[in-house]
């Protein structure tokens, strides 16, 4: 049977799965869904070893992993490695949602829920594909590896030492990794590039408790306002990271990729629509704003509390303030350099009369390849069958922490082609996936297998 008409046949039995894989809230994050992750892990070695599999939960430090193989093709035949993360941001603000986050509602041809786009539903595709390629045709001609994880979003870090000590189990040719967007419904897109990130916590202490300000104020430092005026001179006017040393590594990107950019099929007014702000900003003057966006490193204040918040006025000086920073790195970028200089640079920032205490949270590499070889030639063919045109090339702002990580460990190419959309709001209330996009997604890798296996046979 052809995978058109198998996919059509199994269309809606493999959506219910779905909704079945969304309703387990694997949030990573938050110790209360421990249960939940290897309920999930579990779920998943489930449908694995259903769908003719060899799949095993793998415990580690933090959450499980989810491995499994099918080895059927011939030992010359090339072996891919899939990746994806089953874990998921949390949902709050909860009641911001039009339905609850771990239902699966499907409006307007989209289905609704936290992991549709980031990372479960990009996930199930890739166990669908190889469903539909086996029902329709047999068993692939290339060797298939699947490594679901349950901490992308927590930073990867017990990943990481598993690959580096299961270098051979996880032996392949290439590895495939749908967590990235398209560029729009009939824009797919390769992504060549994404950015690291430093991650901080910077913590200040002034007086032993809240003191009236009215007695205090002009006496002693406000916390507050410390951390405010810390903050304001961590930019410059131009939009520019003042840490020194900050854009060292930093190389600009080429003539070509940058007039590439700016051609794009996306407007400005896309993107501002798409943001909900009336005006592009945030980066460095003069640049465009794609560019800073996907090839520009930036620091942006994730979470700022201190002081009185409540209803009406209070008169006081809050005796703490914290603020959650982090940086998103270019290319060539070295996290660890780059928190050291940051650190250096913050504490040299703190006024008399605080005291203060830099946390660092998870960091990733950032990352960029050249879409050279067969895997592209492949991944161009397989995207061509079902979208009737080339992919485009482009670059993320966001982090893959294992991504650098496959590349220096396993040494192989890596092709990151992701079917969700600009505006399906990850990690954001609402997140949701076009139901036509995960079945083209689907489409792809099923037909991406026999393109691999005619490429890597040249
Ligand atoms: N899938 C995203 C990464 C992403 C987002 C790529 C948008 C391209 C476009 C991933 O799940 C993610 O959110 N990563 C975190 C990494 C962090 C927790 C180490 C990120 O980028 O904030
Ligand atoms: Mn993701
Ligand atoms: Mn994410």
């Amino acid at each position: 049977m052809s995978l058109e008409k198998t996919l059509e046949d199994n269309r809606q039995a493999y959506v219910d799965e779905l909704v079945d894989f969304l309703k387990i809230p694997s949030v990573s994050a938050r110790s209360e869904h421990k249960g939940d992750m290897m309920k999930c892990a579990e779920w998943l070695k489930g449908k694995l070893t259903g769908q003719g599999m060899t799949a095993e939960v793998i415990l580690t430090a933090g959450h499980p992993i989810v491995y499994a193989e099918l080895m059927t093709a011939s030992p010359d035949a090339p072996t891919i490695l899939v990746y994806g993360h089953y874990d998921v941001q949390p949902v709050e603000p909860l009641d911001e949602w039009k339905s609850p986050p771990f239902e699966g509602t499907i409006r307007d041809g989209n289905i609704y829920a936290r992991g549709t786009a980031d990372d479960k539903g990009q996930v199930h595709l890739h166990m669908k594909a190889l469903a539909t390629y086996q029902e329709a045709k047999g068993n692939p001609p290339i060797n298939i590896k699947f490594i679901f994880e349950g901490e992308e979003e927590v930073g990867s870090a017990n990943l990481e030492t598993f690959v580096k000590e299961n270098v051979e189990k996880l032996a392949c040719d290439a590895a495939i990794i749908s967590d990235t967007p398209m560029l729009a419904p009939d824009l797919p897109a390769v992504t060549v590039g994404l950015r690291g990130m430093v991650y901080s916590e910077v913590r200040l202490e002034g007086p032993s408790q809240d003191l009236h300000s009215g007695q205090y104020g002009g006496g002693v430092e406000n916390p507050a306002n410390a951390l405010a005026k810390i903050i304001t001179q961590l930019k410059d006017e131009n939009g520019r990271v003042t840490v020194p040393g900050f854009y060292d590594a930093v190389q600009e990107i080429s003539s070509v990729e940058k007039k590439g950019l700016a051609d794009l099929p996306i407007t400005e007014n896309d993107f501002k629509n798409e943001a909900g702000v009336s005006a592009t900003g945030g980066g460095e003057e003069g640049i465009h704003w794609l560019e800073r966006i996907w090839a520009r490193p930036t620091l942006d204040v994730n979470g700022i509390l201190s002081g009185y918040t409540g209803e009406g006025a209070k008169t006081i000086i809050p005796a703490k303030s914290m603020a959650k920073i982090s940086m998103r790195l270019a290319p060539k970028q070295d996290p660890k350099a780059i928190r050291d200089a940051y650190e250096a640079y913050v504490k040299s920032l703190k006024p008399d009369g605080v005291d203060m205490e830099i946390e660092f949270h998870t960091d990733a590499l950032p990352w960029s390849a050249d879409p050279e070889g067969p895997l592209f030639v492949a991944a161009s063919s397989a995207i061509n069958a079902v979208f009737g045109r080339d992919p485009l090339f482009i670059r993320e702002g966001g982090s893959i922490p294992i991504v650098p990580m496959f590349e220096q460990i396993l040494g192989v190419p890596l092709l990151l082609l992701g079917f969700a959309l600009p505006g399906c709001n990850l990690h954001s209330p609402n997140e949701w996936m076009s139901l036509d996009l995960y079945h083209k997604g689907i489409a792809v890798m099923a037909n991406l297998y026999d393109e691999i296996a005619k490429e890597y046979a040249k």
